[in-house]
């Protein structure tokens, strides 16, 4: 267990937290999902009560080290205050650190709350700079992280700082570490992880840690038909990772080695295009016309899937069934959903695309855990060390 905030005295102390508040806006720049926002909310308002002086960062987006307006952190700020009921102080300097965010930084008053502004302005936070990771570290007494969506990068902000200050995680990166951590350590058996997605390229680390773990894989979305054609099935103009065949047949081998019950669609919704109005109709999975493509799993797929979703006692999913942003191939999608919703189980969410899913389909607040990580969240889940969280000691050390 890492070391939280909680065993650490951060009453009258300056306290720097890395949150990701990497958000979609639009291109207004408003904010069109505060989730990340709100997963940040708990460590901050503790820190608030504790009396801390609170310094808050973050990236957003990819600007590459250069200053790019559109990525700025003030509206991260305006929704900040609205969400706190309190000021957030914004420290609008492009250059993250400079002599006057210091004079507010040692000017912040007990219970007081700063952002600093987006931390990639500065190329050397992506190349853990240690000169940036000390002007950061200067600001404050402590630091604390909870980017458990950025946990997986190695940057002067999330890694390098924690070799300067008390390093503790926050509430969210403590919360999401217990639920996928006992999703896939210590879950209530059956365990079934669901996996969609494009590519079985990206997927394949995952694939191989999970089928360690599971009971039952289910597989769904783009990758289902790499599968298909090593069983040799006709997949028409469905989308194909070519090199990863014969990787997919070996899965399969050795999923059945191992016990674990990886489960095909049997169905699937195919069109004439990449159309959400091209002409398409259901098709068995080995039976898919030449000239047509598969963009969603079928209903005999959706209700088999199902039914295993439901005498689960864990679900992990990650990666949508089918191409979901288009309403005629969201169904496949909405089915999985929806059985995680009324099923017993408890149900971890993985993944940006099978959040937005889960929420597009008005699920949230059905499911026991929905990570605020993408790439972190899948990194977990392939079994791997997360730098942003092996920086921060275990309790008791
Ligand atoms: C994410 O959205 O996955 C995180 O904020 C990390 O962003 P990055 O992939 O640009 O490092």
């Amino acid at each position: 267990m890492k070391r939280t905030v909680r065993d650490i005295d951060v009453t009258g102390k300056r306290v720097i937290v890395r949150c990701d508040f990497n958000v979609p806006t639009d291109s207004d720049g408003k904010i069109t999902d505060e989730t990340r926002i709100v997963g940040a909310l708990p460590t901050i308002r503790y820190l608030t009560e504790q009396g801390a002086k609170t310094i808050l960062m973050s990236h957003m987006g990819r600007p590459d080290g250069e200053v790019d307006m559109k990525y700025t952190l003030r509206p991260v700020a305006e929704s900040l205050s609205a969400h706190l009921g309190r000021d957030v102080l914004f420290a609008a300097s492009p250059a993250v650190v400079d002599d006057e965010v210091r004079a507010a930084a040692a000017g912040l008053e007990q219970g007081q709350v700063m952002l600093l502004e987006n931390l990639r302005f500065r190329k050397e936070e992506t190349k853990n700079g240690a000169d940036f990771a000390k002007e950061l570290a200067g600001l404050a007494d402590i630091w604390v992280n909870d980017a458990f969506g950025t946990a997986h990068r190695a940057h002067a902000s999330t890694a390098g700082i924690a070799d300067l200050l008390p390093a503790v995680s926050g509430f969210l990166i403590e919360k999401e570490v217990k639920f996928l951590g006992d999703a896939v350590e210590h879950p209530k058996r059956p365990l079934v992880a669901v996996l969609g997605g494009a590519k079985v390229g990206d997927k394949i680390p995952v694939i191989e840690n999970l089928l360690t773990k599971v009971d039952s894989l289910l597989i769904g979305g783009g990758m289902a038909y790499t599968f298909f054609k090593a069983r040799g099935y006709e997949i028409g103009a469905s989308i194909l990772d070519e090199k990863n065949i014969a990787l997919a047949a070996s899965l399969e081998k050795t999923a059945k080695e191992k016990g674990v019950a990886l489960v095909l669609p049997i169905d699937v919704k195919a069109a004439a295009a990449f159309d959400n109005d091209a002409e398409s109709a259901y098709y068995d999975a080995d039976d898919i016309p030449a000239d047509r493509m598969g963009l969603d799993i079928g209903p005999k797929s959706a209700e088999m899937f199902a039914r295993i979703i439901k005498s689960a006692g864990t679900v992990i999913w990650n990666g949508p069934m089918g191409v979901f942003e288009m309403p005629s191939f969201a169904e496949g999608t909405k089915a999985v959903a929806s059985a995680l919703a009324s099923s017993g189980a408890v149900t971890v969410i993985g993944g940006g695309d099978s959040a937005a899913a889960v929420e597009q389909f008005g699920f949230g607040d059905k499911m026991t855990h929905i990570s605020t990580g993408g790439g972190a969240s899948l990194e977990f889940l392939e079994g791997r060390t997360l730098p942003g969280i092996a920086v921060i000691p275990d309790k008791g050390e």
